[in-house]
């Protein structure tokens, strides 16, 4: 784990609203996986860190993707390049891939597309086919960028894609299922493909296992902690109906479909881990 101060080398719109921000951290760019996190300190800001799922890297670059829905997050949004945050990662466990699977289905709802460019390079590389799902509210709330083989977009409104939900246009016969979205969704996930994995996004404080400000309520009666033994779980281990449900990111639903000609191809050539 590294504690680094990290300065903004970009920014840029993804979808209405949704950012990606670029900083330059390479000590955690060469180290995360798919579905760690990093945790950001302002100064002066908020008293407590914001956690982030790593979203890209490309060399030094490490990437994260957001809204602004309350102070930490509009604080980054108003960073300028060369401004610093203090960044500790990579932080948590990720995503597990299993090459005899043969494929697997990132199914992600709103900002939970946040883990998934990592999760398909790393499967890519182990040989796996990539099936990118990715739904939202409406089509310009939809986050463009994808990676793998084949993508399959939705929106709640039918703008672009399957209108319905993601999950009924998930491929058959995919050999894994990886979902990060609202709790809603993912219980949804958890009850059609138990064995599936989760990126849960709960309330964090440290980050680092100290404060127990993160718990999971698991099906075995224990509780986790979200930083240390997640963020991600098997999604049938995890007590949905116990997991805060009115976080911002649990307010739509996600659906996906068939790939639409107005989507660019994935960006898997441009950034990679270098
Ligand atoms: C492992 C993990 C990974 C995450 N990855 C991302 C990501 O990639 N992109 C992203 O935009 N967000 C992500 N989040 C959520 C992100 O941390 C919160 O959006 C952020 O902390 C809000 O901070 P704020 O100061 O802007 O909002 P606040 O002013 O603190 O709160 C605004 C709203 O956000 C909710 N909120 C506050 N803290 C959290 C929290 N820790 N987790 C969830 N909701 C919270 C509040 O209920 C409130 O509705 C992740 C959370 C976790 C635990
Ligand atoms: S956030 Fe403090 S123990 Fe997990």
């Amino acid at each position: 784990m590294h504690d680094l101060r990290a300065p903004v080398v970009g920014r840029r719109e993804v979808a209405r609203g949704m950012w990606v921000l670029s900083f330059e951290a390479g000590a955690i760019a060469r180290e995360v996986r798919a579905g760690q996190f990093v945790n950001l300190l302002l100064r002066p800001g908020p008293l407590l860190r914001r956690p982030f799922s790593v979203y890209r890297v490309e060399h030094e670059v490490v990437e994260v993707v957001l809204k602004g829905v309350g102070e930490g997050t509009r604080m980054l949004l108003e960073l300028e390049p060369g401004d610093r945050v203090s960044m500790l990662g990579p932080l948590g466990r990720g995503f597990s891939f299993d090459p005899a699977a043969g494929s697997v289905a990132l199914v992600s709802g709103g900002l939970g597309v946040a883990p998934m460019p990592l999760a398909a390079w790393e499967a890519q590389e182990l040989g796996l086919t990539v099936h990118w799902v990715h739904g939202a509210r409406t089509a310009d709330e939809l986050c463009r960028e994808w990676e793998g083989d084949q993508a399959w977009w939705a929106t709640d409104d039918g703008s672009l894609g399957h209108a319905g939900s993601a999950l009924e246009a998930v491929p058959a016969g995919v050999g894994q299922v990886l979902g990060c979205g609202p709790s809603r969704m993912l219980a949804a996930l958890a009850e059609r493909w138990p064995e599936a994995q989760v990126a849960v996004e709960t309330y964090m404080g440290c980050g680092t296992g100290v404060c127990l400000g993160c718990a999971v309520p698991r099906t075995s009666g224990v509780y986790d902690r979200a930083c240390r033994e997640g963020p991600v779980y098997p999604a049938a281990s995890v007590r949905w109906d116990e997991l805060p449900a009115h976080l911002h990111y649990t307010r739509s639903d996600a659906a996906c479909g068939s790939l639409s000609l107005d989507v660019p191809p994935p960006l898997g050539g441009g950034l990679g881990r270098g």
